[in-house]
């Protein structure tokens, strides 16, 4: 028998039905309420509300679980690749051999951007934050494929997504040579989607890089630790773009910009810079600890907390090991990567963190491997951005695949002044 939650308001009763998703999850849904009671439920944040149903991901984040289409990120992280876990995401189901070298020949057969999308570059100054161009690129993109608004929107989606996924890869690394002021260097096709990306930054016109595949394979596994998150900042951006049925790169363009800011993708970057201060101030990190706890400082330990996980994220463990492997093997010794431990233990132990269930998030360690191997740092949340390209995807195709989707169009409580009039310039005093 289905479930109902009994609302009583102003002296009526009413019934409203319970939702139940795949994982037990319960949702009261109110999406009468207004019509019925004249009211509206008020989240700031959004903390409590489901703003759609996805088969995406499923994250339970009381226990520090994440899986993707069902299956669990570790043994995603152990057997599968980037791009066999984006096709998951997008398509729903693991590929066949067939399917996956389909998915792949469409990857390398766009991986080009076009021609004259290159002169575009020359327009940003050299200090530029590759954030910005890479949203901006990535909306620019969508002039050159006039076939990309609209019902082509559905039936060339598994151009668009293939194109998007690997151009996405060609932008960030020109966007990076641009800044550098160094020629850009053309996608191979003999070369993986991982490699591709690595030789596009740094080889040189006269050298190739030389990739090892201990090095391809961890830059892999932070893109495909990234695919997918739930309807976090950058996705509920994606799919409130789509959802007014912009095209797909618009939509895409959108999720970078809520991706950039420090509290979102930017943590990584920020995870960083916070450890390069405390080691440059000579702080083992105890100092800035007590900081970190204080509201007065301004300060946060970046890298710890998540919205949703009140556990070890599941996706920092693996990162944690990962960084330690590549360190190892590469024979680097990171007196951050000592700090960052030395972060995590303290906290771990300290009431202040264990009371607000903080724990290490993905960005905690994901920069100290992206600085082993050779990535700048404010590369950093372009990475996790070419990463999360599959998710972004995945979320746009169930607005476009849902016949019922409407447009995204929350509500407020208006706080602002009661009806006043307007007054002539002249009559005015200063208010402030
Ligand atoms: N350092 C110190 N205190 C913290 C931290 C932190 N990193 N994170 C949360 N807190 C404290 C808050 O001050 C608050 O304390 P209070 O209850 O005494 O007021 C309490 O913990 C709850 O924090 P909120 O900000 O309300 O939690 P929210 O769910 O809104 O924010 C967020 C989550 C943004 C991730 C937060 O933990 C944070 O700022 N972390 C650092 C930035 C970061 O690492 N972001 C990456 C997130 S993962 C991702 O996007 C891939």
């Amino acid at each position: 028998m289905s479930k109902i939650a009994i609302l009583e308001l102003d002296g009526q009763r009413y019934e409203l039905p319970v939702v139940v998703g795949t994982e037990n999850e319960r949702a009261v849904d109110i999406s009468d309420l207004r019509a019925k009671t004249g009211y509206i439920t008020l989240d700031d944040g959004y903390g409590n509300t489901g703003s759609c149903s996805s088969a995406v991901t499923f994250i339970d984040g009381e226990q520090g679980i994440l899986r993707y289409r069902g299956i669990p990120i570790e043994e995603l992280a152990e057997k599968s690749t980037f791009i066999e876990t984006a096709y998951l995401l997008i398509y729903g189901h693991l590929p066949t051999h067939g399917e996956l070298r389909r998915f792949s020949d469409l990857l390398t057969q766009n991986e080009n951007i076009h021609e004259d999308m290159k002169h575009h570059f020359e327009g940003f100054p050299p200090n530029a934050h590759p954030m910005a161009i890479l949203s901006a690129m990535i909306n620019a993109s969508s002039c050159f494929y006039p076939g990309l608004m609209g019902a082509a929107n559905k039936s060339r989606f598994d151009i668009h997504a293939a194109r998007l996924i690997s151009q996405v890869r060609t932008i960030a690394a020109f966007a990076y040579r641009k800044s550098r002021g160094l020629p850009v260097i053309y996608p191979k096709p003999v070369y993986k989607y991982t490699a591709n990306f690595l030789h596009m930054m740094f080889s040189d016109v006269y050298q190739e890089y030389e990739l090892k595949p201990e090095v391809v394979r961890a830059l892999d596994l932070i893109f495909l630790l990234h695919a997918d998150h739930e309807q976090n900042c950058s996705t509920s951006t994606v799919r409130m773009v789509a959802s007014s049925q912009a095209n797909l790169f618009a939509s895409a363009a959108a999720g970078v910009c809520a991706l950039w800011g420090p509290l979102h993708g930017g943590a990584n970057q920020a995870v960083i810079e916070m450890l390069q201060s405390i080691h440059n101030s000579g702080d083992d990190g105890s100092r800035f600890i007590t900081q970190a706890k204080d509201k007065n400082s301004g300060k946060r330990l970046m890298g710890f907390g998540h919205r949703v996980y009140k556990n070890y994220d599941p996706r920092a463990k693996i990162i944690k090991k990962a960084c330690d492997a590549i360190l190892n093997l590469l024979n680097i010794s990171d007196p951050l990567l000592d700090i960052a431990k030395k972060l995590e233990e303290t906290a771990l132990r300290d009431p202040y963190f264990i009371e607000r269930k903080l724990y290490p998030n993905v960005d905690f360690y994901s920069g100290i491997i992206m600085r082993a191997i050779g990535i700048p740092i404010e590369m950093f949340t372009v990475i996790f951005a070419i990463g999360r390209m599959p998710g972004w995807i995945a979320n746009f195709k169930e607005i476009l695949d849902d016949p019922k989707s409407r447009i995204y169009r929350p509500r407020q409580i208006y706080v602002g002044p009661t009806l006043n009039s307007y007054i002539p310039i002249d009559q005015r005093s200063a208010t402030r």
